[in-house]
């Protein structure tokens, strides 16, 4: 089946979960932006929301659409956020930040009260971690920073490459992909992650780490559309 389409079918159900009146974060990514194309359609039927989106790419979507926008500043409380994901395990643990916007994402889904991930199903995982994970970091320090996320996963049994996402300027040349924070991205391919709570802790101990694409404990709902339908998971949160 045509993975756009399972997109759009993932985004559609999401959608029943948007009630007029809500503050809404909004993901980024493809999957994201066709949740985006459906709800301008329910705001041009009448609906009124605000949504916080998660990166200047979703914001500009969203302002070229019609779907009024809004800050944590002026808006720091949210009723729903509906993102995307690069992987998905059986408790709701994500991997996010394929799309280099981790760190906005992560901030908008803490302040929301609740957290719905839509994804075709080929990113529902058993275990975390064959998607690169990736680490938003601070640009001074890059070489001390990475051997000190290198030194932490082998600590914990993890190894494998850790590289710096790059970008391509023109035909001949890469530069560094720079976040909307102005941050660089390290994509760590540890492969299997057992104990992502251990990895996470141990990331955030790290001083030249601004953040890192494990979501822990922080959605409540995934949608998954696959050939065989819509498969909704939800956390103990949930319950
Ligand atoms: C953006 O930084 C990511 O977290 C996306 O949510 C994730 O990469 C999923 O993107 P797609 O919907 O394009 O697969």
């Amino acid at each position: 089946m045509d993975p756009k389409q399972l997109k759009i079918e993932a985004a559609a159900v999401a959608l029943t979960h948007v009630e007029d009146g809500m503050r809404l974060g909004i993901g980024t990514g493809s999957t994201a932006e066709e949740f985006v194309r459906l709800l301008a359609k329910k705001v041009e039927a009448g609906i009124s929301v605000i949504g916080v989106p998660t990166s200047e790419r979703t914001a500009a979507l969203c302002r070229e659409l019609g779907v009024q926008l809004s800050t944590l500043e002026e808006t720091p409380q949210l009723d729903l956020t509906i993102d995307g994901a690069d992987e998905v395990d059986g408790e709701l643990s994500l991997i996010k930040g394929g799309g280099g916007a981790l760190l906005r994402e992560k901030i908008v889904a803490a302040a929301s009260d609740r957290m719905i991930v839509i994804a075709d199903a080929s990113k529902f995982v058993e275990t975390l971690g064959a998607f690169p994970l990736p680490i938003e970091v601070n640009r001074f320090g890059l070489a001390a920073t990475t051997l000190a996320i290198e030194r932490a996963a082998a600590g914990l049994g993890l190894s494998g490459a850790v590289t710096l996402r790059v970008t391509r300027g023109d035909a001949f040349d890469t530069e560094p992909f720079v976040t909307d924070g102005g941050h660089l991205i390290l994509d760590a391919s540890f492969g299997r992650i057992p104990d992502t709570r251990a990895l996470s802790d141990a990331l955030h101990a790290i001083p030249g780490v601004v953040e890192h694409g494990l979501f822990l404990n922080l959605a409540h709902t995934a949608i998954l559309a696959g050939a065989d339908g819509i498969q909704t998971l939800l956390s103990d949160k949930s319950a």
